[in-house]
């Protein structure tokens, strides 16, 4: 392939922030962008799937389509499979694959079914050429197969981000209920803030949604350390790949990219424990200069000069904390917003209404989105 060539891609991105995905995808260059369910459709070429893969904050992964062919039944996928790609430049003998599907046809409603059919026809295909076979690792393949079936078509795409994308690698595994790396920068998107009026998280936990706020305003590339199955892909172009690289990295700025300075990025969390893993999150993801992270009560919580943004993601009850209990917090939570951040934007995260009705507010904003699969709303209150 040659790097002019274009193709057609999915990112698959978490429930609600399709749109939002979209976005973003077209800003760094995507074309013919169409928001999906859970996912948004783009086309590209080589070198702009590059930096997609490098820059874009919000997908899970992205997927580059190999082949799409008119199926109406399992035979057809069976056939088609082996026929469609040139799969002894994909998948020869000596590497590893796994095969995912989404989506249904008549006779093929089971994903798993329609997977194994996919690896069926692949693995045959294998034995006739080479009188051997790949051997499946779903944990750390050579190669990811996704199929898509509907619309009585089934569309073969590669994986090309290998371990999922909103690890970036700045947060150890931890325990605490922390935002997914992709979902916290989506919210800040969908906030508006741009980094040059304070922002503040009074319940930042590991401080995920300040430190993708801070990477965003300061153009710190999110992929720059991570391990990109596209490596392994035969039209690997090193010297595009290269070049992708210093440009995601080049894009790092210490100020706004307007030139004007970066303001307050601050949080607070009553866990000093967990606060100064915050703090060591934030040093790992090359932000510390950035963020102040203060261990305390949001109820001591003094805002920097404003108005500004303020965001969180309070505990409700859903794996961490007790529901009962957490009615005061939330209670307190309105209380110490509307005496001490006239002028503001407060933004939070709720997966229980019941405890939100606690902060005794009107929302002016309520954006759907999945948080780990529980059904939560983005808030948004103008605090007046
Ligand atoms: C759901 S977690 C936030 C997770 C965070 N968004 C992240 O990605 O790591 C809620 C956090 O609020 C903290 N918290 C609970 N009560 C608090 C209080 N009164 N003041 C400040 N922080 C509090 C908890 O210790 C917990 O870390």
């Amino acid at each position: 392939m040659t790097e002019q060539m274009q193709f057609q891609g999915t990112a698959v991105i978490p429930p609600g922030l399709e749109a939002c995905g979209a976005e973003e995808l077209s800003a760094l260059g995507a074309t013919d962008v169409k928001a999906l369910h859970r996912a948004v459709g783009f086309r590209t070429d080589l070198a702009g799937f590059y930096r997609l893969q490098l820059q874009a904050r919000l997908p899970f992964r992205l997927l580059r389509q190999l082949a799409v062919f008119p199926c109406r039944h399992r035979e057809e996928l069976y056939a088609g499979v082996q026929r469609s790609v040139d799969w002894s430049e994909w998948l020869p003998p000596e590497l590893s694959f796994r095969v995912d599907a989404s989506g249904s046809l008549p006779g093929l409603t089971h994903s798993h079914y329609s997977a194994l059919q996919v690896k069926n026809a692949l693995v045959d295909w294998q034995r006739e050429r080479w009188g051997e076979r790949s051997s499946v690792d779903l944990d750390n393949p050579d190669l990811s197969i996704h199929v898509h079936l509907g619309g009585g078509q089934a569309r073969l795409s590669v994986d090309g981000s290998g371990e999922s994308l909103h690890r970036r690698g700045y947060r150890p595994r931890m325990g605490l209920a922390p935002l997914k790396e992709n979902l916290a920068a989506g919210l800040i998107r969908l906030t508006g803030w741009d980094g040059s009026v304070p922002l503040a998280d009074p319940l930042c936990g590991s401080g995920t949604l300040l430190i993708e706020a801070a990477c965003m305003a300061l153009g710190r590339a999110p992929g720059l350390d991570h391990r990109f199955a596209l490596e392994r892909w035969p039209d690997f172009n090193g010297q595009l790949w290269t070049q992708a690289l210093e440009q995601a990295g080049q894009s790092e700025r210490q100020q706004l990219a307007d030139g004007r300075p970066l303001a307050a990025v601050m949080g607070l969390e009553l866990d000093g424990e967990v606060a100064d893993q915050a703090r060591a999150n934030a040093e790992a993801a090359g932000v510390g200069d950035a963020i102040s992270i203060q261990s305390g009560d949001f109820r001591s919580f003094q805002p920097p000069e404003g108005p500004g943004v303020l965001v969180c993601n309070p505990p409700y009850g859903e794996r961490i904390g007790d529901r009962d209990a957490l009615e005061p917090l939330y209670a307190d939570l309105g209380r110490m917003v509307k005496e001490r951040c006239s002028g503001w934007d407060f933004w939070l995260l709720s997966g229980n209404p019941e405890l939100t009705g606690a902060l005794k507010m009107k929302a002016s904003r309520r954006i759907p989105v999945s948080n780990g699969g529980i059904d939560c709303r983005w808030l948004h209150y103008a605090i007046h």
